[in-house]
């Protein structure tokens, strides 16, 4: 099933300032000399079994450690922070996510999807978005994201959202995924009504975020659920 999604990415460079489908130090490591040398000779770049999800306007793929740079614009970016747990971020803690997030797509059978998105129309890297899926079974998931903030209100993480759900019912077949926001994210939260999830839970004070005990809000859709809304979307 993963593999219909993993796909191999050769790609020719199109920017030599901007490439973000540029080897991470990681996977070139992992990969050896020859091969990086052939990469080089034929100007591809190469990364295996790259996770990748598209949409008209966006590509979510899985990190590589050269991406930092563009991760650190919005992670040390204290009003992207603002409802978040962790940031704003030092280079370090950048670094470190990053690493984390390469890890966890090695793990077999894969559960957690931490992506990186790419606006297409400027090939910039603009945000992360993820899912972790939970449970004995791996029947639920998780998601959250985040985005530089030049890039609000265009309804892109709507879009990139939208992809982790086609992805979680359509090709994982999960039972239910959801999502969590601080209750004065009023951005976060409607997205997960655009999603089409449903509130199900309102929890107080449970969420430690800049020093203060915050409430958060759990919505959720299930897989039937998803359905629907995509049968009435036609
Ligand atoms: C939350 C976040 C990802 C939203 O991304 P985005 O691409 O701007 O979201 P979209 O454009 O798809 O949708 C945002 C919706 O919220 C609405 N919105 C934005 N700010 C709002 C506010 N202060 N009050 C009410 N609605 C608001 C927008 O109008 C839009 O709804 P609409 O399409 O019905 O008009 C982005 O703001 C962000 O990265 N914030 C910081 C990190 C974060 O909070 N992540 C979520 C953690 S739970």
């Amino acid at each position: 099933m993963f593999k219909q999604l993993a796909t191999i990415c050769i790609r020719r460079s199109r920017d030599v300032n901007a490439k973000p489908f540029d080897c991470g130090a990681g996977s070139v490591e992992s990969f050896g000399k020859e091969l990086l040398t052939r990469v080089t000779i034929v100007e591809f770049t190469f990364t295996p079994t790259m996770f990748t999800l598209e949409s008209d306007r966006l590509l979510l793929r899985d990190w590589m450690r050269a991406d930092w740079k563009e991760a650190q614009l919005y992670a040390s970016d204290p009003a992207v922070c603002k409802h978040m747990i962790w940031g704003p971020n030092t280079e370090r803690e950048t670094k470190d996510f990053i690493d984390t997030a390469i890890d966890i797509a090695h793990v077999k059978p894969r559960r957690g999807y931490e992506l990186a998105l790419i606006f297409k129309e400027d090939q910039r890297l603009i945000g992360g978005c993820g899912m972790q899926i939970l449970g004995q079974n791996g029947t639920t998931a998780m998601i959250g994201y985040v985005l530089n903030r030049e890039y609000w209100n265009r309804g892109i993480m709507t879009e990139a959202a939208n992809m982790l759900l086609e992805f979680g019912f359509g090709k994982l077949n999960l039972h239910r995924m959801y999502a969590t926001c601080d209750t004065e994210n009023k951005a976060s939260e409607r997205i997960m009504q655009k999603l089409g999830m449903r509130q199900e839970g309102h929890f107080v004070k449970d969420t430690f975020i800049k020093e203060h005990w915050r409430d958060s809000y759990l919505y959720a859709i299930l897989e039937e659920e998803w359905l629907n809304k995509r049968l009435q979307e036609k």
